[in-house]
């Protein structure tokens, strides 16, 4: 019998066993408890420490990353692919898609099942909500959802709530305000979801037509979270631990009137943050069109750009556990 993500419980008991994540698919929050996130920031605290005393180990040498990118992809492309090469290990590239088989028509279960003959783990940026999901079933070999449209982006969160644990110390007993496009980001949708494993209150500051989905919102309620929702953000601003700013979704409007009317809603400068506290981080998945001033770059609580750098840690954790190695 052929060993794979679909029969690995008819493993007789052992390896599998000790790693719980091998050959699993990282497809949604949902999937995350309380003890998994400890382990998970556990690994990618190890991982940070790796890098900082030896650069590039061998933990994945000759494992194989697919980095099929459907949609354009900076920070998520590029830290997958630093990440897996200072595990040793080595990446296929397919960031325009235009160039390979999918211009010709061919189906997303079918770049899948081509791409793990090649390779052993397969990361996947979609514009379609449940694409990770379906090419997860088409898969044999583990799937990471790198962003499946304005579904999920689960890495993100993860990376999140380790820059929040590694710059505050802690997740229960904060608020954290999200601000933006709250409507189409998927980064802050994975990350409520994440949040709500903590004792947290959580802020949505939005334009009307931009708000959290409702359903989520609900969600969330059933788990008992405090949420408030608000239309500007000095009201929340001042007892606010974690300032979360995410871009409007130029690319998920219908018409650029609309997103012309709430683009420039919101900008966090230095005066604007006067309001807020002393120890506080403020956030952003980016990349940033204007919504934080550069002018409060060099500010401590300017935690975004440290927040790309934990990114590379916990994809490596994550990596290391879905090819069996942590
Ligand atoms: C985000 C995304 O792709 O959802 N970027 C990222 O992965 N860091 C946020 C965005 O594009 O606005």
């Amino acid at each position: 019998m052929t060993i794979n993500k679909h029969n690995l419980s008819h493993l007789p008991l052992g390896d599998h066993k000790t790693a719980p994540w091998y050959g699993k698919d990282i497809i949604s929050v949902k999937q995350f408890d309380r003890e998994a996130l400890e382990y998970i920031f556990a690994v990618s605290h190890e991982m940070h420490d790796m890098v900082d005393h030896i650069g590039t180990f061998d933990l994945l040498k000759g494992k194989i990353l697919a980095n099929l990118f459907y949609e354009p992809s900076t920070r998520t492309s590029s830290s997958f692919t630093a990440a897996m090469e200072r595990l040793g290990g080595s990446v296929i590239p397919i960031n325009e898609v235009k160039y390979s088989s999918v211009s010709k028509g061919e189906s997303l279960a079918d770049t899948v099942r081509t791409l793990e003959c090649y390779a052993d783990v397969i990361v996947l940026r979609h514009p379609e909500v449940g694409s990770a999901a379906i090419a997860a079933k088409a898969a044999h070999k583990p799937v990471i959802n790198a962003g499946d449209g304005i579904g999920e982006h689960p890495t993100q969160a993860l990376l999140d709530a380790f820059t929040i644990r590694e710059e505050i110390g802690h997740l229960d007993g904060l608020t954290v305000t999200l601000l933006g496009d709250l409507k189409h980001g998927r980064t802050v949708h994975s990350l409520a979801r994440l949040l709500s494993l903590y004792k947290v209150k959580i802020n949505y500051v939005s334009p009307d037509i931009l708000r959290m989905p409702p359903e989520l919102i609900d969600e969330l309620k059933q788990k008992g979270i405090e949420q408030t929702e608000y239309f500007t953000l000095d009201e929340c601003l001042p007892q606010t631990d974690v300032l979360y700013v995410t871009r409007v979704q130029k690319e998920r409007f219908a018409d650029e009137a609309t997103y012309e009317s709430v683009k420039g809603a919101y900008v966090i400068d230095p005066t604007v943050m006067k309001a807020a506290k002393e120890r506080m981080i403020v956030m952003h998945p980016l990349p940033r069109v204007g919504e934080i001033s550069t002018e409060f770059d060099n500010d401590p609580r300017a935690a975004y750009f440290r927040q790309m750098e934990y990114g590379l840690y916990v994809r490596m954790a994550l990596l290391a556990m879905v090819l069996g190695k942590a």
